[in-house]
């Protein structure tokens, strides 16, 4: 719609959403112009819904819905943990096991469900990744999502943020006053219930456990969510708000970009060869990578990248014009304007991305002349001191899966031939699902990626697992995948 709308009307329009008036930016210059007065506090838009569920049950605002000085104070806490290299550099230690689980559910998947090869619906199992993934950081608890079983709270929580973001535009389209009579605004309070209830758990139940250690005069070690109790910056109300919205945020917006990523690599076998290679000089055999090798894998970070411009998960962002009035294109616009910046339709500018429907990586690559690009064409994870909280976070997860994934498996396309788009819902999402199959690379691998085999507790390689293999490693190896405890003094994970 953005594009279609761009193209009818030029790079700056008015409009109305329900009862809101918006104006429209589409395109890279204007975008830039916008964003340059955004001023000290931004305002992405006030989230009325997400406020008044807030005021509604008093809970504290988090990052995403603060605002001014407050929402200032919020981030000068979050940031560091999430932001400084130092601190996200360890949690590869953290997101490094959940990715081998992945790995084991998607073997068991193809097993089960896939006549030994097809995943049905990617995303929904990626999903389950994140979510386990980003609970790991920031709650240090593992969730259970990569279970054969999912349990039941874990997937009524899953449930609820699907609810909330589907009602979250559905509520805005009516004024504030009508919501309470309406039956959609029950659903959307019982789904924030939910969310604040999991995390409410969480948080109480790693009080319990710092309180035990330290009454055992144990030392307390942890993440964020330990460093947040311990550092005694926030109240507990102030950081079960600000935990219940980094949780939100950081699910669907991974699982979704590595789901397209996955998709496309699909499609362009060459590609995913590259990519393959890069992670194989720089991590060969059975090394596992971690975040200190992503700086040598150039076409790892140019395939997210190229995959963020394609599908960025927030196709379209917003400022609210608080300080003063701003001057965008030929117009000079009154303070509490709300601007739409439409980052999906800028993302496919020729102008800027040379055959913007090809997935190109190689655009993104330094010194490409002929793809030069406008510092403003693709801004998946938003601008300035509001930019998102999460990114560094986010890249690791993805970086992480992606390059050890496809050292296990070739990944093909759907044998149906279905062509997948995208959708916006809030997010922007497959519209239906992604179904890929996976190859086990005999070859390179030869090995299983998850298990290795241990000499009086020295590893001494790595499990094979191919056909052709002795029978009895095979077994060992699959019996291993199915009940992990199993001989686990003589294998580990790795
Ligand atoms: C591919 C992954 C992700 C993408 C593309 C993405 C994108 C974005 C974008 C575009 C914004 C708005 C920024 C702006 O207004 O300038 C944002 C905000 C935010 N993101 Fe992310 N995000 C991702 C992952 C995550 C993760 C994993 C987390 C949590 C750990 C997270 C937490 C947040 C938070 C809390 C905000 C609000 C920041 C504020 O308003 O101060 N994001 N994200």
């Amino acid at each position: 719609m953005q594009v279609e709308h761009r193209n009818i009307y030029g790079p700056l329009w008015k409009s109305k959403f329900g009862p809101l008036v918006v104006i429209n930016v589409a395109s890279a210059e204007l975008i830039e112009q916008m964003l340059r007065q955004e001023g000290r506090h931004p305002v992405r838009t006030d989230m009325p819904h997400w406020r008044t569920y807030r005021e509604l049950r008093s809970y504290s605002y988090g990052p995403l819905t603060e605002l001014g000085d407050k929402w200032q104070r919020i981030r000068s806490i979050l940031n560091p943990r999430m932001l400084k290299p130092q601190h996200v550099s360890s949690y590869s230690s953290i997101i490094n096991p959940v990715v081998t689980d992945f790995i084991h559910k998607v073997a068991w998947i193809r097993q089960t469900k896939g006549d030994g090869i097809i995943v049905p619906d990617v995303t929904g199992e990626l999903y389950k990744f994140a979510f386990e993934g980003i609970c790991s950081v920031l709650f240090e608890t593992r969730m259970g999502c990569l279970n054969e079983n999912i349990p039941e709270e874990t997937q009524k929580f899953i449930f609820s943020v699907g609810e909330m973001f589907r009602l979250s535009h559905i509520v805005m389209l009516f004024p504030k006053y009508t919501w309470s009579y309406l039956p959609f605004w029950k659903h959307f309070v019982a789904a924030w219930d939910h969310l604040f209830k999991v995390a409410h758990k969480l948080v109480e139940q790693k009080i319990t456990d710092i309180q035990e250690k330290v009454k055992l005069g144990e030392p307390v070690q942890g993440a964020y969510l330990t460093h947040l109790l311990m550092s005694e910056q926030m109240s507990l109300h102030e950081i079960l708000g600000s935990i219940t919205e980094l949780l939100l945020a950081g699910v669907d917006t991974t699982s979704n970009t590595i789901s397209w990523a996955l998709y496309h690599m699909a499609q362009e076998p060459h590609i995913q060869e590259k990519l393959n290679e890069e992670v194989n000089s720089v991590c060969p055999g059975d090394k596992v990578p971690d975040s200190s090798d992503f700086a040598k894998m150039p076409w790892l970070k140019a395939i997210v990248k190229e995959t963020l411009r394609m599908y960025p998960v927030v196709p379209g962002n917003a400022r609210i014009t608080v300080d003063d009035e701003i001057v965008v294109g030929d117009y000079i616009f009154p303070k509490n304007t709300l601007f739409h910046l439409c980052h999906y339709a800028v993302s496919y500018d020729e102008q800027h991305f040379p055959q913007p429907q090809s997935f190109l990586p190689e655009r993104w690559f330094r010194g490409q002349e002929k793809f030069k690009q406008h510092p403003f064409g693709s801004v998946p994870f938003g601008y300035g001191v509001r930019a998102c909280l999460g990114k560094r976070v986010a890249e690791l997860e993805m970086y992480l899966m992606l390059s050890r994934f496809i050292k296990c498996y070739e990944v093909r396309p759907d044998p149906s031939g279905t062509k997948v788009e995208p959708l916006t819902r809030t997010l922007l999402a497959p519209a239906t699902p992604i179904n890929l199959q996976f190859v086990e690379r005999k070859l390179e691998s030869g090995q299983c990626l998850c298990w290795r085999r241990l000499h009086w507790g020295k590893p001494v390689g790595p499990v094979l697992l191919v056909q052709g293999w002795p029978r009895h490693v095979q077994r060992v190896c699959r019996a291993l995948h199915h009940i992990p405890n199993m001989r686990a003094a003589v294998y580990e994970r790795w």
